[in-house]
């Protein structure tokens, strides 16, 4: 598949540290020195994920120059779904996308890279030829705003990719990996409240309802520095790639001191590092392609660049792709 278009939608309301600062026991230096993250946007009641997803593949359809109906797959990326049921239709709706199926997918921070690898597989079989992955997020919804180890981090936003199929010669994934263990599901969760209710007779239920985020900072942060590393290392052996070849590194956007440390261990420059940390936060599943379409609107990234990507974050899960950015115009297959 190539990669042939790409948009975003951020909420217009953002959240300053000092702001911040006057709900919670917290300062902009400590949140700048421990995660680079200087402002964060915030969703209204009147924004929902499902029209901040519709602005970003409106945008990445524009850009590829796709009339809605183009399209045979959108794939939205969320764990903030507005309807449980499923979003991506929601979104399929406003668009206008009469030919797509959609649906969504629920991978947390490694949701995006999961789903363009997901969309890849379906355009290598034949059965797609032109698909929309999105990824959404909008966890300001689930944070406890009293809790200043997580409600500092989070931010809410929307990227998404249009992706095509292409000659073999000019794909856009040249390779990936995707792993989860759930046995350290309890470090970052988004969990159901426990909220028994009785039915009828002896027989009681479980009401539906989430709790707020719970995170132990510190062993996701040991989690990321150790396996982001190593599952790109590993991408990089096994597809004949070495780290000076790729242009950029385009990393899930948790913190500046975890892309740093990544950087570090492939002797990456920092301006071929992406960072968008300090404006957005941890937009989660929007991270990656928000932050691509700003260095692709910007310029940065060109036509024929290569992208070291990983994902990381609740499952847990994780994972890398090698990507390659067309942009639009780009010949299509068959
Ligand atoms: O997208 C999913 C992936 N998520 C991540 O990758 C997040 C990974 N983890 C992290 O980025 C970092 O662990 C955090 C940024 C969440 C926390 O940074 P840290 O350096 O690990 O801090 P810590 O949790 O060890 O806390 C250090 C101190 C504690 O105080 P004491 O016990 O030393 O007195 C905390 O209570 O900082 C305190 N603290 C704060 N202080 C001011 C925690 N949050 C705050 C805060 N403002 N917002």
């Amino acid at each position: 598949m190539a990669l042939v278009g790409c948009g975003s939608a951020v909420p217009s309301a953002s959240i300053s540290n000092d702001q911040l600062s006057e709900r919670v026991d917290t300062s902009d230096a400590w949140i700048r020195s421990r995660t680079g993250i200087a402002a964060r946007r915030v969703a209204g009641p009147d924004e929902p994920l499902t029209a901040m997803a519709t602005g970003a593949a409106a945008a990445a359809l524009a850009h590829a120059g796709w009339e809605p109906q183009d399209l045979d797959l959108i794939l939205l990326a969320t764990s903030s779904p507005d309807d449980l049921f499923g979003t991506a239709p929601l979104v399929q709706g406003c668009l206008g996308a009469g030919n797509a199926v959609a649906f969504d997918l629920t991978a947390a921070c490694s949701g995006f890279l999961f789903a363009l690898i997901t969309a890849g597989q379906y355009i290598a079989s034949g059965a797609v030829r032109r698909a929309l992955v999105i990824g959404a997020d909008q966890l300001s919804r689930w944070v406890d705003w009293d809790d200043r180890s997580t409600c500092v981090l989070f931010g809410d936003g929307a990227g998404a990719v249009a992706v095509e199929a292409c000659d073999a010669g000019s794909t856009g994934l040249l390779g990936f990996r995707m792993l989860s263990d759930g046995r350290r599901n309890g470090c970052l969760t988004l969990a159901q409240t426990q909220d028994h209710v009785p039915l009828l007779g002896g027989l009681t239920n479980q009401r539906g309802g989430f709790a707020a985020i719970h995170m132990n900072g510190q062993e996701v942060y040991k989690f990321a520095v150790r396996e982001v590393p190593a599952v790109l290392g590993e991408l990089l052996e096994a597809t004949g790639t070495s780290a000076d070849q790729l242009d950029w590194l385009l990393l899930h956007q948790a913190n500046q001191r975890i892309l740093d440390a990544v950087a570090e261990r492939f002797a990456m420059p920092p301006e071929r590092v992406l960072s968008n940390l300090a404006a957005y936060g941890n937009t989660s599943a929007a991270t990656i392609p928000l932050m691509l379409d700003e260095a692709v609107r910007d310029g940065r990234v060109k036509p024929g660049h290569l992208l070291g990507s990983s994902g990381f974050g609740a499952g847990l899960s994780w994972g890398a792709a090698l990507l390659r950015w067309s942009g639009p115009g780009t010949p299509a297959a068959g």
